[in-house]
């Protein structure tokens, strides 16, 4: 799930690029739908959430991890991110779920520590972080990684990742 809803995003990106890593036997998924979640309104919060809610609830469920990608915004979460996780919360769609946090952004010091938080109230297993700063003087303009630490550091992702599934 990327962060940042901006066609071209360096976010997305990455995670286009984590997926070239992986085996073809995963089966990775880029959620793309960030943008169809409804404002959070605990009121709708019930049997029968929004269309896109249950959507996104079901995915993460099936999922045996997930990645998270995301830029800072204001120093802060994106809000379309952080809307989305409130609606997982009464679900309980994360608890132990594996997680891995990317903060990839100009800083992004601030929203990786929160979502950490973040992620911890909702009880998911974060199983792998890293934060990538000055994000879009490492990515081209084709979107392809260009930056010698940062492949190495989302190799090291693919490769955790896969041991985390394969416990
Ligand atoms: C409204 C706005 C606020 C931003 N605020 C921050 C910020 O507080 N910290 C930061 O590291 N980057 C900030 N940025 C820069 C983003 O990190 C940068 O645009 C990044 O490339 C966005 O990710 P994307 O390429 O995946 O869309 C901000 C960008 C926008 C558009």
């Amino acid at each position: 799930m990327s962060g940042s809803l901006r066609a071209g995003s360096s976010n997305h990106n990455i995670l286009k690029h984590i997926g070239s890593l992986l085996p073809s036997d995963v089966n990775y998924h880029i959620y793309d739908a960030l943008s169809s979640i409804p404002p959070f309104d605990p009121g709708l919060d019930n049997d029968t959430p929004p269309e896109p809610v249950i959507t996104l609830r079901n995915a993460i469920t099936a999922a045996d991890a997930i990645i998270i990608c995301t830029p800072e915004y204001a120093f802060g979460v994106p809000g379309q991110l952080k809307n989305a996780l409130d609606w997982l919360v009464s679900s309980s769609t994360l608890v132990d779920k594996p997680v891995v946090l990317i903060t990839a952004s100009l800083g992004g010091e601030n929203a990786h520590a929160s979502l950490q938080l973040i992620l911890g109230a909702l009880s998911a297993n974060i199983t792998d972080t890293l934060l990538i700063n000055f994000i879009r003087s490492k990515i081209n303009a084709d979107g392809n990684v260009t930056d010698e630490d940062v492949k190495t550091g989302l190799k090291q992702v693919a490769i955790n990742l896969k041991r985390t599934y394969n416990t």
